[in-house]
């Protein structure tokens, strides 16, 4: 029987556990995912967000433990994407609430997505304000945090934000708040899911943070729609989010590469040399071993990135295309770096490696290095020493 968990007062959790979720769209969830409802019981009892549609009998079984599902009176739609909303028509059939309160860029995508105009729709903006009974409801919008219909919703007598996908981890555990997991783990996966989903968006974290701060909320737990409740460590996610979105960059650098015959391998282990001889934290990792994601989220504080790849039929080898289109998606601007290439007959592809680290916001330091074939002794030297030359570019 899958139960409810009270999360305060009149507050539960009567979400779903994605144990086996592995891939979001891109994203490798090793630790899988959680899509977090929230039902607060009251006059007009109100629930916060649906579930992924295949987890809409787990969702409703959990809701059941509280109330008879068909109590509800309202349901609020924080955020439109599907493993949020894939099971709300169902979740509607079943409850038909009086309205489904939502931003009016939630309404337009639901009606993109469902086709139902005859749905209770009511739009919220920033400030507005609902009772339910003993609570007060207000609504924030917080446009492409992650989609542009995306709010947070904050009960005002419970000092609760329901913060959508902001502040989320994709981590399935049978925990709910954040003090009863390993912190290292949690705040790991904080940071993958901040360089993989929010990244893009960093300037508007920096708006809202300030905003927040502003308005004086009183914040004793932020929910998040994926992972665990925020309640011991508010003021850390708070401070992490500030630091990830300005960027607060360390001395650190990236060296991604993949091979075909270990000429890349070389050349990309020997700018790693120079960079670890000046004292750079170095990360090197090669595709196929390890994920674009994982990948992202080592450069969410690293200052400088080396890019390596052979060359393919006159092209970048496809996982590093994959990984710089990824990358190129999510921008990591005020990073430095340069591109490394070997190849057999075309040097071709170096020029457009340099074009696609631009392309994400990267600023190469130099043209990089193209060699014929294997690297000999002078060629490495000189990866080491684009590696030195990098390191200067560092100025932390
Ligand atoms: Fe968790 Fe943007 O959906």
């Amino acid at each position: 029987m899958n139960k409810a968990f009270q999360i305060k007062n009149d507050l539960h959790w009567v979400g779903a556990i994605d144990w086996n979720l592995r891939d979001f769209h891109g994203y490798q969830t090793e630790k899988g995912s959680t899509y977090n409802s929230y039902l607060l019981v009251d006059e007009k009892p109100i629930l916060f967000d649906a579930v992924k549609a295949p987890f809409v009998d787990e969702a409703l079984q959990r809701i059941s433990t509280v109330i008879d599902p068909s109590k509800i009176k309202y349901i609020v739609v924080n955020h439109v994407e599907m493993d949020h909303s894939g099971g709300l028509s169902a979740f509607i059939d079943r409850i038909k609430p009086e309205k489904i309160f939502c931003s009016q860029k939630a309404k337009e995508a639901l009606l993109l997505h469902f086709h139902r105009p005859d749905w209770p729709y009511s739009v919220v903006k920033s400030g507005d304000k609902i009772n339910v009974g003993k609570h007060n409801i207000s609504f924030i919008e917080t446009p492409m945090l992650h989609w542009p219909d995306s709010m947070f919703s904050y009960i005002e007598e419970e000092k609760v934000l329901i913060s959508s996908d902001a502040f989320g981890q994709h981590f399935a555990t049978s925990k709910r708040f954040d003090s009863d997991v390993d912190y290292g783990e949690l705040v790991h996966q904080a940071a993958k899911y901040y360089a993989n989903i929010i990244l893009p968006y960093s300037s508007l974290v920096q708006k809202l943070l300030k905003s927040v701060q502003n308005s004086g909320l009183k914040i004793e737990m932020i929910a998040p729609d994926h992972g665990l409740i925020w309640k011991e460590y508010v003021s850390d996610i708070l401070k992490s989010y500030n630091d990830w979105s300005f960027p607060k960059l360390k001395r650190k650098a990236v060296v991604v590469y993949d091979t075909m015959w270990k000429s890349t391998e070389k050349m990309a282990l020997a700018a790693a040399e120079g960079l670890i001889s000046q004292n750079v934290e170095t990360i090197v990792m090669k595709l196929g071993e390890c994920h674009r994601s994982d990948v992202i989220t080592q450069l969410l504080d690293s200052s400088a990135i080396v890019v390596g790849s052979p060359t393919l039929n006159n092209e970048i080898l496809p996982r590093m295309a994959d990984m710089l289109t990824y990358m190129k998606g999510l921008k990591v601007p005020g990073r430095a770096g340069f591109a490394l290439n070997s190849y057999g007959w075309n040097p071709g592809v170096l020029q457009k490696l340099n074009t696609e680290l631009m392309a994400s916001g990267i600023t190469a330091i130099d043209e990089g290095i193209g060699v014929k074939y294997v690297p000999e002794n002078k060629e490495l030297e000189r990866c080491f020493e684009l590696g030195i030359k990098l390191s200067e570019k560092i100025i932390l």
